[in-house]
């Protein structure tokens, strides 16, 4: 038998060392601002116009109370189950296209990590692997992310969900809060655009930060990996060209329920905010709405996701699975979500911080420090399970109240 004492040790020693220089998502984002470029960082950091909903999103999540109950024995467990599959814990890795700006090669160490720690790992349509690569490396937690292609008759859109089918994605994920072209400030300052700007500032930005630009040259230029079979050849430009002429605008409702028809495992609606909108979308079929406002990078004037949680669920929760993502920034933040009604939560940026600030181990620790204060703050709150979560007493400010929910 194989002796696995001293690796052991030495992978706890890392995770000791890691939790202990960098013990929040605000300390890796902080390392990751000084070790990616400009550009890279900002196109990942960044939102929509004057960035308030980014702002409102942490701290609606910050604003909620949670009232703890002790005198409790009994072990924690952060295991739960979602669309039939076990899961390690509550949390996810949400849909990020283009995330090789904040480290090539993000999408293939996103699904491996998922893949280790038994979370789901959601493939964006312009993320830099394809379908089939993601499947390869995550087959037990894959799930795909669909954007809308109306040229030809949506003949893209459908053979991506060929693909998506044929490699075995657990759930698809149509994206409909992406209504059109969105203004986002510090890209258009940066130049952060395809055809890439090559120019001394952003060749400055390349060459002070070495340890991105050594990642670069391992990875190749980062292309948008599932649209080579509808491009003219396998390069950036040409890939991202489709992407630009070819996809755009909402799924709309009679779209959602063809995609519904064709798809037979779980289908998640992501990007609803309004009950009547959850209403629709679980009227044509979908197991499951995920409610986000994009990590604030489309709507500046959306409300926080979870300011809008309660309503939704209050809505659809009896008929469908509720997820939600959007400002989650901590174990706690799952917690305050699973006890407003969410049976799971995703996030984006936290993963993307933790390449930017780590390189290959910043996805383990992010899921570290997932599981371990998820765990924390389950037993704090006085919840020994996902389950019992539901049962924490919340105090919500700033909910949204609609007349009928
Ligand atoms: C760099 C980046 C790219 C994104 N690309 C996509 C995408 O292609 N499709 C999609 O549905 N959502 C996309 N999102 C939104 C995320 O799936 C998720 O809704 C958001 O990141 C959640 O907010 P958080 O970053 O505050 O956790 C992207 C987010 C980021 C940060």
């Amino acid at each position: 038998m194989v002796d696995r004492g001293p690796a052991k040790k030495a992978a706890d020693g890392t995770t000791a060392r890691l939790r202990q220089r960098f013990p929040t998502i605000d300390d890796l984002r902080r390392r990751a601002r000084r070790r990616v470029p400009r550009f890279g960082f900002d196109f990942v950091d960044g939102g929509a116009t004057e960035e308030y909903c980014i702002e409102r999103n942490t701290s609606a999540f910050q604003a909620i109370e949670l009232l703890p109950r002790y005198c409790i024995d009994g072990k924690v467990t952060t295991d739960t189950e979602l669309f039939g599959r076990k899961y390690a814990a509550p949390i996810g890795v949400a849909p990020m296209g283009s995330a090789g700006l904040m480290w090539p090669g993000a999408e293939k160490m996103f699904a491996a990590e998922a893949q280790r720690q038994r979370i789901p790992y959601v493939l964006a349509t312009p993320g830099n692997a394809s379908i089939e690569e993601i499947a390869a490396i995550a087959p037990d937690v894959f799930w795909f992310q669909l954007y809308r292609f109306p040229y030809n008759d949506h003949a893209i859109t459908y053979d991506l969900v060929r693909r998506a089918d044929e490699a075995g994605a657990h759930v698809l994920v149509p994206t409909v809060d992406s209504a059109g072209k969105s203004k986002r400030p510090r890209d258009i300052r940066n130049g952060c655009r395809v055809p890439f700007p090559i120019n001394p500032w952003t060749t400055y930005q390349v060459l002070t930060s070495p340890a991105w630009t050594m990642q670069l040259l391992r990875n190749g230029m980062p292309i948008t990996a599932n649209l080579v079979p509808y491009a003219p050849k396998a390069s950036q430009n040409a890939t991202a060209e489709v992407m630009q002429t070819r996809s755009g605008g909402s799924h709309t409702w009679e779209e959602l329920a063809r995609l519904r028809d064709r798809w037979k495992r779980p289908f998640v609606v992501k990007g609803i905010l309004h009950p009547e909108d959850a209403e629709r979308a679980v009227a044509l079929g979908a197991d499951g709405i995920w409610v986000s406002n994009h990590g604030g990078r489309h709507f500046d004037g959306a409300p926080a996701s979870v300011d809008v949680l309660p309503a939704i669920v209050s809505a659809v929760g009896s008929r469908a699975t509720v997820v939600i993502d959007s400002g989650i920034r901590s174990g706690l933040d799952v917690v305050r979500a699973l006890a407003l009604g969410a049976k799971f939560c995703f996030t984006g940026r936290c993963f993307a911080y933790g390449l930017g600030a780590l390189g290959s181990a910043g996805a383990p620790h992010v899921a570290d420090l997932f599981l371990d204060e998820i765990k924390t703050e389950l037993l704090h709150a006085g919840a020994r399970s996902v389950a019992e979560a539901a049962q924490i007493k919340a105090r919500h400010p700033n909910a949204w109240r609609f007349d009928n929910y």
